[in-house]
């Protein structure tokens, strides 16, 4: 596996791939790798003859007062799962900002005003910085990303479209613990207690799937469901939001109608915050 660590080297060697004819695909990560970023590698390599998977911190994501400078960092570790998994590359850039970028790149709609847009100012103006100079810079011909961070996809798939950036945006599904825990490099900041509680946020999704699914098309209704799974089941948990919209849009939602809806929440334990989402959509007929 090459071990790459300059934007000029990976542009280097994604040129190679390409000249020969290759498909690429990258991978985009924080590092601290888990079983969730391994299930995007392999889908990555059912997808292309070349994966990439990127390492990165990106500073610009985090909100003054966030994790940045906690955020778990084990190179070591992430480079063996990698090489363990038969990654071709792993791109572990120094800095994406040169000293003095002034350069940004944000998507203003209303991908970035909900959710978890309103909650971290800033958030998806850095994320959408950091994958465009991620796309420029490796030339993936498409690149996996997690339903975990659904309107992260959301967010990533307007950015190619607009800028005419020619990258397949892939999506790979949710990889839980057995208890229904979404994974997450945030986990292990949770204390025994707090992660015991924690599958309630998966339980209070599956509450209002079930929900729905047995009929209730009130989205008032599968909220106020939604909270009172929340409270009994996570009583440490303080609740962000959780909210109903449509998968595509993320408009809010009266009523679930044909187009089936996102139900997202974000609960914070202590310090810790973390996401999880369902998508309530109606079978296709076949
Ligand atoms: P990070 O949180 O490291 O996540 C990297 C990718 O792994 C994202 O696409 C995320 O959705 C996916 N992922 C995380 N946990 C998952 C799980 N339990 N199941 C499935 N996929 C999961 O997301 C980021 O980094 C950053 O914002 C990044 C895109 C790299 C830009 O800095």
């Amino acid at each position: 596996m090459e071990v790459i660590r300059s934007a000029a080297e990976m542009r280097a060697w994604s040129e190679q791939v390409r000249c020969g004819g290759a498909e690429l695909c990258l991978v985009p990560t924080m590092g601290s790798l888990h079983e969730g970023h391994l299930s995007l590698a392999r889908e990555a390599r059912r997808r292309a003859d070349v994966v990439a998977v990127s390492i990165y911190v990106n500073p610009t994501q985090f909100g003054p007062g966030g994790d940045y400078e906690r955020y778990p960092r084990d190179e070591k570790r992430d480079l063996e799962l990698l090489r363990e998994l038969g990654v071709d590359c792993a791109f572990i850039p120094k800095s994406m900002y040169p000293p003095g970028d002034s350069t940004f790149i944000e998507v203003r709609s209303k991908l970035t005003e909900v959710l978890c847009g309103s909650r971290r100012p800033g958030h998806f103006a850095g994320v959408a910085r950091v994958v465009a100079k991620l796309f420029i810079i490796v030339a993936p011909h498409r690149a996996v990303f997690g339903l975990k961070d659904y309107q992260q996809l959301l967010v990533v798939r307007r950015l190619v479209r607009d800028l005419h950036l020619g990258v397949e945006i892939v999506a790979a599904p949710i990889v839980r613990d057995a208890d229904g825990l979404a994974l997450s490099s945030r986990n292990r900041y949770l204390t025994p207690e707090q992660r015991r509680q924690a599958p309630a946020l998966h339980s209070a999704l599956r509450a209002v799937e079930a929900a729905w699914k047995a009929g209730e098309d009130s989205v008032h209704n599968l909220v106020s469901l939604g909270h009172r799974t929340l409270k009994e089941q996570a009583p440490d948990g303080r609740l962000e939001y959780l909210e109903l919209r449509h998968p595509a849009t993320l408009e809010g939602l009266e009523f679930v109608g044909w187009d089936g809806a996102l139900a997202a929440l974000a609960v914070r334990f202590g310090d810790t915050r973390l996401i999880d989402n369902i998508l309530l959509q109606h079978e296709r007929d076949a």
